[in-house]
């Protein structure tokens, strides 16, 4: 079959695990989805950075529009952040019929509802699965696994980052300005670390999990949201001698279709599972009327965890395209939003 041709917006952190895992994984790929799949343009800001994957030079461009416009490539794959200019990236390729696949949580929680409409209009997929939670597949899970059920809580570490940085800083007495260093070294936090440290990617996230979770339409103005850059390493020292862990802990709950949402430092007892959560890892606690208590576990950012996720999604549009259907992501029904102790 007609190789299916990808191009791929940004080759930093998570652009790179993708090549790699394309490139590596291509003939079980290529069989689960009956055909090779090439990256066919690359869109890079610097061309003369060195890169940690063999790429043939004439694929990689630094203008982005020319891997949108080229007609020969069937879907997007977006890992270069940013919000205003890569939403209209996004939105001309879905215009065109391309299909997308993006971990751009500031995107998809500020922009979300616009280019999921966008898609439907187009019967393009858009899928985000590495936007929240790295390697965890948390958005299917709440999508397809408990469609069937009525979500009342997600309770959530969901930044690698500050997740890093508050273990290192009570397992190892180590600084936070430190393990914020090893952090952007190891490519878990954002181009500007701010908004990690800061609690906004969380909360970004949180209204992701939101929205999904409780079928609203939760908006990153809903969230409250605390980060942990005032939290000193006397705090977390004085936390594990009362028994309890320090974490950045996003917290989601829904009450008769009203919802709240926060993001916040929170002590959490030693022996509950969340205290345990270390190192750049995350995990997301769900909890359904009926399904009861579950957990989800696993790498929240870095290179190659993140581009299992994207790789999946681009197996899934793939899949799709040769079914000729679209995900169930897009068509969301959104209740009326409530929120908790709001007027209506
Ligand atoms: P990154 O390492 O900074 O890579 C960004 C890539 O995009 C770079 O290759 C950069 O080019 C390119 N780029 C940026 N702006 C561009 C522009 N205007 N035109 C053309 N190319 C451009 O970032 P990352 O860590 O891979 O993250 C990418 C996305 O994934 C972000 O949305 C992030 O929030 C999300 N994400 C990241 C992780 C993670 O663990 N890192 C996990 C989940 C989701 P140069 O290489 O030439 O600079
Ligand atoms: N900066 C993010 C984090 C990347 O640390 O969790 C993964 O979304």
């Amino acid at each position: 079959m007609k190789p299916v041709k990808v191009g791929l917006l940004g080759l930093g952190t998570v652009g790179t695990g993708v090549v790699r895992i394309v490139d590596g994984n291509q003939e079980d790929l290529s069989s689960q989805v009956g055909s090779p799949i090439l990256i066919e343009r690359i869109a890079v800001k610097d061309l003369d950075k060195p890169r940690d994957v063999e790429i043939d030079p004439a694929k990689i461009t630094t203008d982005p529009w020319e891997v949108i416009r080229d007609p020969e490539i069937d879907v997007i794959v977006e890992v270069m952040g940013g919000i205003a200019g890569t939403k209209e990236y996004l939105l001309e390729a879905l215009e065109r019929g391309k299909h997308i696949v993006t971990a751009n949580k500031d995107l998809m929680a500020l922009h979300g509802a616009e280019i999921l409409a966008k898609a439907q209009e187009k019967q393009c997929d858009v899928f985000y699965e590495a936007s929240v939670a790295g390697g965890i597949p948390i958005i299917r899970t709440l999508i397809e696994g408990f469609s069937s059920d009525k979500i009342m809580k997600i309770m959530g570490i969901v930044n690698g980052t500050t997740n890093y940085i508050l273990s290192k800083m009570s397992q190892e007495g180590a600084s936070y300005d430190d393990v914020l260093k090893e952090a952007q070294e190891l490519g878990y936090a954002e181009s500007d670390p701010t908004s990690d440290v800061e609690g906004l990617d969380a909360a970004r996230k949180m209204a992701i999990l939101g929205t999904l979770g409780f079928r609203t339409n939760a908006e990153l103005s809903d969230v409250s949201v605390k980060g942990i850059s005032s939290v000193s390493k006397e705090d977390i020292v004085f936390a594990k001698r009362l028994g309890y862990e320090m974490k950045l802990l996003g917290i989601a709950e829904c009450d008769n279709d009203a919802f709240s949402i926060s993001v916040q430092p929170t002590m959490i007892r030693s022996g509950h599972p969340l205290a345990s959560v270390g190192g750049v890892f995350n995990a997301v606690y769900v909890y359904g009327e009926a399904v009861g208590e579950t957990m989800f576990y696993g790498a929240g950012a870095g290179a190659m965890p993140t581009a299992t996720s994207v790789v999946a999604d681009l197996v899934a549009v793939i899949k799709n395209l040769r079914l000729g259907v679209n995900g169930l992501k897009q068509i969301v029904p959104y209740k009326q939003k409530k929120l908790k102790d709001s007027e209506d």
